[in-house]
């Protein structure tokens, strides 16, 4: 296994690996290091069938049966999430415009992921990148003063934000938001494996901080959305068929570029189960 890194912010190509195959512990176990260095591992040539991309998601933790959005599932791998511009089951794709804003996967929920592996199963010419960010850098690069604030605030997070979600007609708005309830989560968290700090809110589904007013919490949170994206923290991948991108919710977020939707863009997502974090929130 060769791993090579693909910018300054965060990113690895990893090669040398067939992952249809049954990869041994010490190899699963480079593979874990690697991705707690570089936060986004790209595995490019991975023509592997749902069964290989569950099995090999299983490697690195529990595989969420989309628990968080049921009706995006697979229809035949319940594991599966598909993001897709291509009609499902006769009708068009709810997940065509998947992730346009900067998110952290399912940061929602009270076990938010700790890692998504996207696998390309079509893609147009030119176009349907992804964008992923370093979100430790994002914090480490904040000054004293402002890491001090942010040290104890908590942040609410909401499954239907997303410029998206919010077009969504009302019984779906309302069957996700029944299934992920407002959750609060640290503005800063620690890594539970690394024990590194990180940023924790995202302009796709934070929506205020606790207990502040509007104007304080959106002031704050616009400050932050923008400053985690700077251009030196992030990686921009273009995609090749059947490449498998595998990255860390808990210090990467990513967004899903607008592209011609004209062409067919076809991705199916394992979810990892992550650690407990956050609270539920009950508005005031
Ligand atoms: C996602 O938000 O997981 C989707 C990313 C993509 O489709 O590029």
């Amino acid at each position: 296994m060769k791993v090579k890194r693909l910018a300054h912010g965060l990113g690895a190509e990893v090669t040398g690996l067939d992952l249809r195959t049954d990869i041994p512990a010490s190899t699963v176990a480079d593979i874990r290091a690697a991705w707690l260095q570089h936060q986004v591992l790209v595995f490019p040539g991975q023509d592997i069938p749902p069964e290989s991309h569950i099995a090999f998601s299983a490697k690195f933790g529990e595989v969420d049966p989309v628990s968080f959005a049921p009706r995006f599932r697979h229809p035949d791998h319940p594991e599966i999430l598909v993001i897709s511009n291509k009609p499902q089951k006769g009708k068009q794709s709810e997940t065509r415009n998947n992730g346009r804003q900067w998110h952290s996967d399912t940061s929602f929920r009270l076990a938010p992921g700790t890692g998504s592996l996207l696998h390309c199963l079509e893609l147009p010419d030119f176009g349907g990148d992804t964008m992923f960010t370093n979100m430790y850098m994002a914090y480490d690069t904040l000054s004293d003063v402002m890491k001090k604030m942010l040290e104890d605030l908590w942040a609410v997070h909401d499954s239907t934000n997303t410029k998206d979600a919010r077009n969504r007609p009302p019984e779906v708005l309302k069957e996700l938001r029944k299934i992920n309830p407002l959750v609060a989560q640290p503005v800063v968290r620690v890594h539970p494996e690394t024990g590194r700090k990180a940023l924790y809110v995202s302009e796709g589904q934070t929506t205020h901080i606790v207990g502040m007013t509007d104007e304080e919490s959106t002031a704050i949170l616009q400050f932050l959305f923008a400053h985690s994206v700077e251009p030196e923290f992030i990686y921009r991948h273009r995609w090749s068929q059947h490449d498998i991108v595998m990255w860390d919710n808990r210090c990467a977020m990513h967004l899903a570029v607008r592209y011609d939707m004209t062409k067919p863009r076809h991705m199916h997502r394992t979810t990892l189960r992550g650690e407990p974090s956050g609270y539920l929130y009950q508005a005031q």
